[in-house]
C-alpha cells in the first residue's frame, strides 16, 4: 500500500469508518491534465458565438469562488451550525464573552459576522470592529464608541484628548450604554502587547462583575485563548471558546457546488471530490481550488467541471501560492527532496495541521506510529520530520507547540507531497527561459 493509501486508511479508521464524512486527501493522481481539445465542449461553438459572454462568465466565476470576502449572509455559509447554535447558547443566552478562534482563512469573520446577525435579530445592537497592531485598549474600544446606544448627553463626558483607561471604559459600557449590545473585536491576534491583552481581560472581568449590557467577541488565532486566560483564569468560567474548527466534507461538496451554480457552471462528481479532499476541511482552500477548476473549465467553453479540470485547478493554485509565498515553498521541496521515506510523514504534518493547526512531538508521535509503524512513523522519525519542514514552523505559543508559520500552507504541502504538479509547471517557463538565453548568447562566444 502507498503512503496516501494508508494515510486515507488511517484516517478513516480514526473517523470511526464513516467515509462520508472523511476530511483526508484522496490519492491525487497528477495526470497531465487533459489537452483542452481532447475534452468536448457541451455546446460546440459557443466560445466563438459568444465572446462578451466568456468574459461575463469569468467575473461570474470570479465573484462566486472569491476568496477576499467574508461570508456575510448566513445562507452562504457553510457547515456551521453546531457553532452558531453554540454562539447563540452561550453569548445571547448565558451572557458570557467569547473567543471565536481558528488558523488563517478557516472562516472565522464569517462565522462571527453571521453570528452577529443573527444576536441582532435576537435584540442585541451588533458592532464590528478591528485590531490594529501595537493598539492599546482606547484604540480597541473607541471605534465603537459613534454607534454604541449611549444614553443622550453621555458622550460628553468621554475625554476627547486623553486615552481611557480599563475602569473609565467599563463604567461608561455599564452606566451609559442603554441596550444589550456585543462588540465583536475581530483580528485580535494582531494586538501583542501583553498589557493590552491583560487590560482587555480585565475588561471582561470587569463587566461581567457589574452586569454590564455590553459583552466582547473576540475573534482571532489560536495562540491568544490561553494567554488572554492567564491573567484571569476565573474568566474561564464566563468566556466561551469557540474553535473554527474544519468544514465536514459534505458542506464543502455543497458549497462548490453553490458557488459552481452561481458562475453557471456544475461539477463533476468526481473533480468535485478530488476539490474537496484537498481542502482538507478548509473553506478558503476550497473556493481557492474551485475557482481555478472553473476557470479551466470556463476557459474552454465547458459548463461542467471535470476531473481534469480540478487537477489543473490544483496545480494552478499551487502554482499561484508558490509565487507569493516562495521561500515556504522552496523549503517543502527541499524536504520533500530529502525526505525519502519519510514522505508520508511529511504530508501527515500537513493533514495533522490542517485539521488542527497545533503541532506537538506527542500528537505526530501517535499518528505516525498508527500510520507508518514504530520505524518509520514513531520518535526518531517525528524528530526528523520535523527537521526537515523546521524553516516553515513556528514556536510562537506554548514550548513543544509548533504551527505551520504561514497557516494555509498545509494544504499546500499535501499537495506537494502527493505529485510532481509544481515541478511539471514550472518546468515549461524554466526550460523556455534556458532557450532563449541560449538564443540571445549565440555568437558571445562562450
Ligand atoms: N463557512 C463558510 N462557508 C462558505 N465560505 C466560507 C466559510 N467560511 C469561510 N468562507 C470563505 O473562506 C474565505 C476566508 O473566510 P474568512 O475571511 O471568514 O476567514 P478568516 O478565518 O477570518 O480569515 P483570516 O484569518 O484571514 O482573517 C472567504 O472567502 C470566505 O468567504
Ligand atoms: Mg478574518
Amino acid at each position: 500500500m502507498s503512503w496516501s493509501e494508508r494515510l486515507q486508511h488511517w484516517l478513516r479508521g480514526l473517523l470511526g469508518g464513516d467515509a462520508g464524512n472523511r476530511r483526508i486527501p484522496e490519492r491525487l493522481d497528477y495526470v497531465a491534465p487533459v489537452e483542452e481539445a481532447a475534452l468536448v465542449p457541451i455546446s460546440t461553438g459557443r466560445a466563438s458565438m459568444a465572446q462578451p459572454s466568456i468574459a461575463f462568465r469569468r467575473n461570474a466565476v470570479f465573484a462566486a469562488f472569491n476568496t477576499a470576502v467574508p461570508v456575510s449572509d448566513r445562507h452562504g455559509l457553510a457547515g456551521r451550525k453546531k457553532e452558531l447554535a453554540r454562539l447563540i447558547d452561550a453569548v445571547v443566552k448565558q451572557r458570557k464573552h467569547a473567543l471565536v478562534y481558528g488558523a488563517r482563512g478557516s472562516g472565522k469573520t464569517s462565522l462571527a459576522r453571521v453570528f452577529g446577525d443573527l444576536a441582532d435579530e435576537a435584540g442585541c445592537v451588533a458592532l464590528y470592529g478591528s485590531a490594529s497592531e501595537g493598539t492599546d485598549i482606547d484604540g480597541l474600544f473607541r471605534p465603537f464608541l459613534d454607534e454604541l446606544p449611549l444614553q443622550r448627553g453621555i458622550g460628553g463626558t468621554i475625554p476627547a484628548d486623553r486615552a481611557m483607561g480599563v475602569q473609565q471604559i467599563a463604567n461608561l459600557f455599564v452606566q451609559g450604554v442603554t441596550q444589550r449590545t456585543l462588540l465583536i473585536v475581530d483580528e485580535f491576534d494582531r494586538v501583542t502587547t501583553e498589557r493590552t491583552r491583560h487590560e482587555v481581560a480585565s475588561l471582561l472581568k470587569l463587566l461581567t462583575d457589574m452586569h454590564s449590557a455590553v459583552q466582547i467577541v473576540l475573534v482571532g488565532i489560536a495562540g491568544n485563548v490561553d494567554g488572554l486566560l492567564a491573567a484571569h483564569p476565573s474568566l474561564r468560567r464566563h468566556l466561551f471558546a469557540q474553535p473554527v474548527a474544519p468544514i465536514e466534507r459534505d458542506e464543502l461538496a455543497g458549497l462548490l457546488r453553490l458557488c459552481a451554480q452561481q458562475a453557471g457552471l456544475a461539477f463533476e462528481e468526481d473533480a468535485l471530490q478530488t476539490i474537496v479532499s484537498a481542502a482538507i476541511g478548509s473553506p478558503y482552500h476550497a473556493r481557492v481550488f474551485g475557482m481555478h477548476a472553473a476557470l479551466s473549465a470556463e476557459a474552454a467553453g465547458r459548463e461542467r467541471i471535470a476531473l481534469a479540470d480540478a487537477q489543473k485547478g490544483l496545480a494552478e493554485a499551487l502554482a499561484e501560492w508558490s509565487d507569493l509565498t516562495p521561500e515556504i515553498c522552496a523549503v517543502f521541496e527541499r524536504a520533500l527532496g530529502q525526505a525519502g521515506s519519510l514522505r508520508g510523514m511529511i504530508a501527515l504534518a500537513g493533514v495533522l495541521a490542517a485539521h488542527a493547526p497545533v503541532l506537538t512531538f506527542e500528537r505526530m508521535t501517535a499518528a505516525g506510529v498508527d500510520l507508518f509503524g514504530d520505524e518509520l512513523g514513531g520518535p526518531a522519525a517525528v524528530d526528523r520530520t520535523i527537521g526537515l519542514i523546521a524553516p516553515a514552523l513556528s514556536e510562537d505559543g506554548m514550548p513543544g507547540e509548533l504551527q505551520f508559520a504561514d497557516s494555509l500552507s498545509p494544504q499546500f504541502l499535501v499537495l506537494m507531497a502527493n505529485g510532481a504538479a509544481l515541478r511539471s509547471r514550472d518546468a515549461a517557463p524554466v526550460a523556455r527561459d534556458t532557450l532563449d538565453a541560449r538564443e540571445l548568447l549565440q555568437g558571445v562566444g562562450l
